[in-house]
């Protein structure tokens, strides 16, 4: 293998989906190749090739709106680990931002935190990852009280929670077959498809108990595993769950570069995804 001094930082394109989908499925996380095609068209996906042309390690920037951007899919393959190269590809994403005068944030895993925190990123909420191993909709069940609900209305509500828009994100998540949008009366949600398992999030409500209210019957009319990452602030929220029989999988840390933000003006109980923040 050459040493990383001879090996460049690359923009990915299209056709590198499946590529990455390798990477990602290498380090067992959730996104699909819909995900990855989402980033390479919509964002700056930088990467590293080894002398055999395979992709080896890759960063995402996502531009949002009102200077706003997510910085995701950081994963290098494991032979390749400790050269640096998820340092250098973070870096183009940061020159890429700075050139646009975005603001980056990320979800970060722990291992991620320590390539972040040195680069200049600063802690701001917890996440946790959490997955309940059988959501089953039997029809002993009582149908649940769940309506569809429009993108508009979950956008306007996700506004108040991140301090911008990303109607564009809700809009692509929200329209891939396989997705929800849903409602119990205050609550909402976007449930969708991953790679592993469904996931549910970004969740808005104004009360812990309502937010649990939506999360079990979504659980009553889904079948199979299901991912939510919670705001670790919402406490009663996330002990609700855990006594459900949600197992907590792991944390992430969300970070911004820069300045600490102020906060929002209304905390999610669940977000979108550390992916897409
Ligand atoms: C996290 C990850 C992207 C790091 O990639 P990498 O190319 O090895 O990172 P770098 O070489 O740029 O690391 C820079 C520094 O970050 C720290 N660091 C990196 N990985 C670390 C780990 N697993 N544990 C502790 N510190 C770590 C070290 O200080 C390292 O410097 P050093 O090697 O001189 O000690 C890689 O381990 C990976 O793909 N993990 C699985 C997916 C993941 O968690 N991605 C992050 C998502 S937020």
């Amino acid at each position: 293998m050459a040493g990383t001094d001879e090996t460049p930082i690359v923009r990915l394109g299209l056709d590198d989906a499946a590529a990455g989908l390798l990477l990602s499925t290498e380090a067992h996380w959730n996104q699909n190749e819909a995900d990855w095609r989402f980033f390479l068209t919509k964002g700056a996906v930088f990467g590293v090739r080894d002398s055999d042309g395979h992709l080896v390690a890759s960063a995402a920037l996502l531009p949002y709106s009102s200077g706003n951007a997510w910085i995701s899919m950081v994963l290098v393959t494991e032979s390749w680990r400790r050269r640096g190269l998820a340092t250098r590809s973070v870096d183009a994403c940061l020159a890429a931002a700075a050139k646009q005068g975005l603001t980056t944030w990320l979800d970060a895993t722990p291992a991620g935190a320590s390539v972040y925190g040195p680069l200049g990123f600063k802690p701001t909420l917890q996440l946790r990852r959490l997955r309940l191993e059988h959501a089953m909709s039997t029809k002993a069940e009582a149908p649940p009280s769940l309506s569809s609900v429009d993108t508009a209305t979950l956008a306007a509500r996700d506004r108040l929670a991140m301090g911008f828009d990303r109607v564009d994100l809700l809009t692509e998540l929200g329209g891939r077959s396989g997705s929800r949008l849903v409602s119990n009366g205050d609550a909402l949600a976007l449930v969708r498809d991953g790679r592993k398992a469904r996931h549910i999030g970004p969740l808005l409500a104004t009360s812990p108990e309502q937010a649990l209210t939506l999360v079990n019957e979504i659980v009553r009319s889904e079948n199979g595993p299901l991912l939510i990452d919670v705001v670790f602030e919402q406490a009663p929220f996330l002990d609700g769950l855990t006594r459900s029989g949600w197992k907590i999988e792991r944390p992430f840390q969300r970070m911004r570069f820069g300045d600490a933000a102020p906060p929002p003006a209304q905390l999610p109980f669940a977000v979108a995804g550390p992916e897409y923040g």
